[in-house]
């Protein structure tokens, strides 16, 4: 049975791990396709004593509370082992997974993030043509593997390979390096680095495509957990302030090996407002009091770095791209609750460019494009308690209701609250 994609369809932190966790409890298999510990996916579970725990996956799949649940990290990923490993300490200290439990699959082919991925993305930064990045070694790591110098996360299973691996990739590094008065490291020296880790991901090590192939041929439920999100697509988001790897449903396939015929849901997840986490273009962000209130109401800040979230009212031009761009069957509304008390609601329903008003995103001149806003009246009920589309204020009802219209995709669930209960769920997603 063809799986399900989960994507994000703004600039990240939709809510992908709070959607994935909830759908897990219905699924077999969830397979994580792109990024690595850029991303910061949150989980609110009960914790057992009335109260809920939060816990921030980054490498691992957001099925990994879910114990009979198979969870691959894709070839299309890159991985830092010793933040890989740094995590599974923190599953293992929650009971959360048992130290060599195959149900974790790290694909061979997936690509390391290493030291001096790190040291270059950190330098970079501090540099005039920074991006804001997350500063966890991302585009270098993806700059090897596009210049076939990567070192594949196999390599693990041979350190004396390994080594002659890293060498190919610090001889292209070398000249940057001294360029910004660093030293360069010996391959000796990091593949001592990572070394301490390889014993325990080598038996995790596995063919991550066939793992999902299979699942898929034997009618499992399987779930493709998207990173990052559309407008940060190294293809199509606004360039060059993106991340480095293919977040968009097309990933999902190169990033697990699998073909389009794995998939027959895509299912893009917005907010019910918009941010974004570092520079780039964004026309509906709000520099004034309504941005510092969402951020406040909505606890905008990075679940990676911490840093403040820039804030603003939701793109539809943005969303119909990401329907475009994804092939959308399925939206999901996120955060609503946090509009809750806002006298109205402003959304940006088209641009207007040099070329006059346009309906869809000027990705191109986004930096000069003027949203042009409705608005619609808000509502003061508290709606964390909402079940069903039913239970929701008028206002509330009608807003969503206008989102899903203007992209053209059904709803599939509307978010009220950060916990799995705290959802209103309109189809099933595996039926
Ligand atoms: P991801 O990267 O897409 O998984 O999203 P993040 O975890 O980085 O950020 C989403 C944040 O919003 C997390 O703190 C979630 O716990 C929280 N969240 C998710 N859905 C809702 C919701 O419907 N309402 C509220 N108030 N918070 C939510
Ligand atoms: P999740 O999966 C939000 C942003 C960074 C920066 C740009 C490039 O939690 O939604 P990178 O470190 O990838 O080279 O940074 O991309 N970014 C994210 N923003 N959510 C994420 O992941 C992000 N991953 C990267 O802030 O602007
Ligand atoms: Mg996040």
């Amino acid at each position: 049975m063809p799986g399900v994609a989960i994507v994000g369809a703004q600039w990240g932190d939709e809510g992908k791990g709070k959607i994935v966790d909830l759908l897990t409890e219905g699924a077999d298999l969830v397979a994580r396709y792109a990024g690595g510990p850029n991303a910061g996916h949150t989980l609110v579970i009960p914790n057992g004593r009335g109260g809920h725990d939060k816990i921030v996956v980054r490498l691992v799949p957001s099925g990994i509370l879910w114990p009979d649940t198979v969870c691959v990290l894709g070839s299309g990923m890159v991985v830092d082992p010793l933040a890989l490993s740094k995590e599974l300490d923190e599953l293992v200290a929650k009971g959360l997974w048992r130290e060599g439990d195959r149900r974790l699959v790290l694909s061979d082919r997936a690509h390391m993030i290493l030291p001096f991925h790190l040291l270059v993305d950190g330098l970079r930064e501090k540099g005039q043509f920074a991006v804001g990045t997350t500063k966890r070694g991302i585009g270098p790591a993806y700059e090897d593997k596009a210049r076939r110098n990567g070192v594949h996360l196999g390599a693990l299973r041979d350190l004396a390979r390994m080594e002659r691996h890293v060498a190919r990739a610090l001889d292209a590094w070398t000249p940057a390096l001294q360029a910004m008065g660093e030293k360069v490291p010996t391959p000796k020296e990091v593949v001592a680095a990572i070394e301490p880790v390889a014993a325990r991901l080598v038996p995790l090590l596995g063919e991550g495509s066939l793992v999902v192939d299979e699942a898929i041929r034997a009618g499992k439920r399987v779930i493709f957990e998207g990173a990052q999100g559309t407008l940060l697509d190294i293809d199509h988001g606004t360039y060059p302030y993106v991340t480095s790897s293919s977040a968009t449903s097309g990933g999902a396939c190169t990033g697990i090996g699998v073909g389009p015929t794995a998939i027959r849901r895509v299912v893009g997840i917005t907010k019910a407002y918009t941010t974004r986490v570092g520079g780039g273009p964004f026309p509906t962000e709000l520099l004034d009091e309504m941005g510092e209130r969402l951020r406040t109401a909505g606890g905008e800040f990075g679940a990676v770095t911490g840093r403040p979230r820039r804030c603003g009212w939701l793109d539809l031009p943005g969303l119909r791209y990401a329907r475009r761009v994804n092939g959308l069957t399925d939206l999901i509304i996120t955060k609503l609750d946090v509009l809750t008390g806002l006298s109205s609601i402003e959304f940006c329903v088209a641009y207007d460019t040099p070329d006059g008003r346009v309906r869809d995103l000027p990705l191109n001149t986004l930096d000069r494009a003027k949203p042009v806003y409705e608005r619609l009246p808000g509502w003061s009920e508290r709606i964390d308690h909402a079940r069903s589309i039913g239970d929701l204020p008028a206002n509330a009802r009608a807003y969503v209701e206008r989102i899903a219209a203007e992209v053209g995709v059904p709803l599939a669930m509307v978010s009220v609250g950060p916990q799995r209960e705290a959802t209103i769920r309109l189809r099933d997603l595996f039926a």
